[in-house]
């Protein structure tokens, strides 16, 4: 897991910069960075820039090698599947939980991630 520093004039306020974008790979395994104490994964997939809690929501295995397919991580410990531009749980079902999705974006060049409310 690598940590960054933190740059504060690197995106809007209240963000924490993360890595930069040429980091965030587009297949596993994905880059793995702390916000506010928490384990955040950063995915790149056509669809853009997505930051989420790193361990799956079924029994909480790391997602950083899952299987990247368009916008959908399939999780390799029991096969669930997301949809990482909502957070949905497509298979089994969007009754399942999903991922817990973060506000993140990119600004010259360096990737920001807002931490959950009230951390930072
Ligand atoms: S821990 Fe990911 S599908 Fe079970």
């Amino acid at each position: 897991m690598r940590l960054r520093r933190r740059r504060p004039d690197a995106g809007p306020p209240g963000t924490v910069d993360v890595a930069a974008s040429g980091d965030v790979p587009t297949a596993p395994p994905f880059l793995e960075v702390k916000v506010a104490g928490e384990r955040v994964l950063l995915v790149r997939t056509p669809a853009g820039l997505a930051a989420f809690g790193a361990a799956c929501p079924h029994l909480g295995q790391p997602l950083k090698r899952g299987e990247l397919d368009g916008t959908t991580l399939t999780c390799r410990h029991h096969r669930h599947r997301y949809d990482v531009t909502d957070g949905t749980c497509v298979w089994p079902g969007p009754g399942d939980d999903g991922l817990v999705l973060l506000e993140a974006g990119e600004t010259d060049g360096r990737v920001w991630v807002r931490p959950p409310t009230g951390r930072g």
